[in-house]
């Protein structure tokens, strides 16, 4: 197989609950992200999206890197990759600094992004990511991109998304065992966001949920810019759970049978019966797809419930003009669109991978919204990678050597 020039290649690794997904794109000349290779395999290390058992996180991982490479045609030697769990929050800060020569250059941008880092964070946490709000220059405020403008003052404001050391040391750690480097750390909900919204929805205000296993994370961007992130620790795994547990099956016949039958809106006509094998060697019974539906509901409106909290208490909810999305494996499920938008009132869409060409029947998932986010955000940020790109230290070189220091 003609071995492709991995120069121009990003490759995203998304170790989630459920899954491990590596995907390879190639950079094309207008910059446009090709997926040329995917790799998935059953991820059974993580609880919660954090890293319990190293040996069978590093397994998946080689699994489904090997997977990509052979698909891609490559060989994979470092990754962006995602974090999850209930470890992660963010604040918002800001930072002041003098333009030295009245006009903005890199240096001052710089500046202020360091001095709106500079808050007390406990031993035991770290800054994941600083994203830049928007800037002001003598009090005009609103301003995206300061370089070149004149003034004597420059603030920004900033959303810094914190996690644990131990949960994102861990995850680097398995990469690490599988041979491969870390170019970047990046916040589940932040890979979705690339990869299922829009600018313009963006713009006019919108909140992304990404509903996995383990976690579900939230992000609400107004104006253009993130403002609120959010993790929960609930999602498809709890309503597997309170399957098995509500109509006495086995666990891994819960799951065929959530995402064979699942609904999540009991009105709907659910009449029809479903075969529920039992435990042990008892027979299997029928049961009506309406009780199923009832389980699957009580858990669903009760994430929802926490979701609409959360976004009341971000203080957002007038603020999303665009609705929700909603994306990951678990907003598969029959009927969440509909329940999700009686909880909130207001439009709920599915949100699928979007913005990269290629392998589009496979990636047309929403359980791959991180991973193909992934690839976006690399391509985004691949001039602040690597040795290739040494000419660019720019903020993101910066923060990039700043990230490998600290891990
Ligand atoms: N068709 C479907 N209907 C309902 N649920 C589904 C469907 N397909 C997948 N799921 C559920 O989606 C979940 C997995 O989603 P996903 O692959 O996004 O998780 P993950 O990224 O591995 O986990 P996390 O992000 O929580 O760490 C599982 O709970 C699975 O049961
Ligand atoms: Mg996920």
């Amino acid at each position: 197989m003609a071995r492709r020039s991995e120069k121009n290649l990003v490759v995203g690794l998304d170790v989630g609950t459920s899954k491990v997904a590596a995907l390879v794109g190639e950079v094309k000349a207008d910059d446009t992200v090709d997926v040329v290779g995917i790799g998935t395999h059953p991820s059974r290390g993580l609880k919660k999206g954090v890293v319990v058992d190293i040996e069978s996180t590093v397994q998946s991982i080689q699994r489904a890197v090997e997977e990509a490479e052979l698909m891609a045609g490559c060989e994979i030697h470092s990754v962006h990759a995602g974090i999850a769990g209930s470890h992660i929050h963010s604040v918002d800060s800001h930072g002041i600094t003098a333009i030295k020569e009245h006009e903005v250059v890199q240096a001052d941008v710089e500046r202020v992004i360091d001095a709106a880092k500079a808050v007390a964070i406990p031993a035991d946490q770290k800054i994941l990511h600083i994203l830049p709000q928007e800037f002001i220059i003598d009090s005009q405020e609103g301003i995206r991109e300061p370089i070149g403008m004149s003034g004597v003052r420059l603030e920004a404001r900033v959303h810094m998304v914190i996690g644990a050391v131990s949960a994102a040391e861990n995850i680097v750690k398995c990469i690490r065992r599988c041979g491969l480097e870390v170019d970047d750390l990046v916040v589940g909900q932040l890979c979705s966001s690339y990869s299922v919204l829009s600018d313009d929805e963006k713009e006019l205000g919108v909140c992304v949920i990404d509903i996995g296993g383990g976690t579900t994370d939230l992000a609400v961007f107004t104006d253009g810019a993130i403002r609120h992130t959010k993790v929960i620790p609930i999602a498809g795994d709890q309503v597997t759970n309170d399957i098995a547990t509500a109509l006495r099956t086995p666990r891994q016949h819960a799951e065929e049978i959530k995402i064979r039958h699942a609904c999540a809106l009991s009105s709907k006509d659910v009449s029809e019966d479903i075969e529920v094998p039992s435990i042990g060697e008892r027979p299997a019974r029928q049961l009506s797809r309406q009780n199923l539906a009832q389980v699957v509901e009580a858990r669903y409106e009760e994430l929802l419930g926490l979701l609409q909290d959360e976004l009341r208490r971000s203080g957002f909810e007038e603020r999303v003009a665009g609705g929700v999305v909603l994306t990951g494996g678990s907003a598969r499920t029959e009927g969440l669109l509909e329940l999700a938008e009686n909880v909130f009132h207001m439009p709920v869409r599915l949100g699928l991978p979007q913005y990269v060409t290629g392998l589009d029947d496979a990636i047309a998932d929403p359980a791959y919204a991180t991973g193909v986010g992934l690839l976006i955000y690399a391509q985004q940020h691949r001039f602040a990678a690597g040795p290739d790109y040494a000419e660019s230290k720019g903020l993101w070189g910066r923060m990039r050597e700043w990230f490998r220091g600290n891990f």
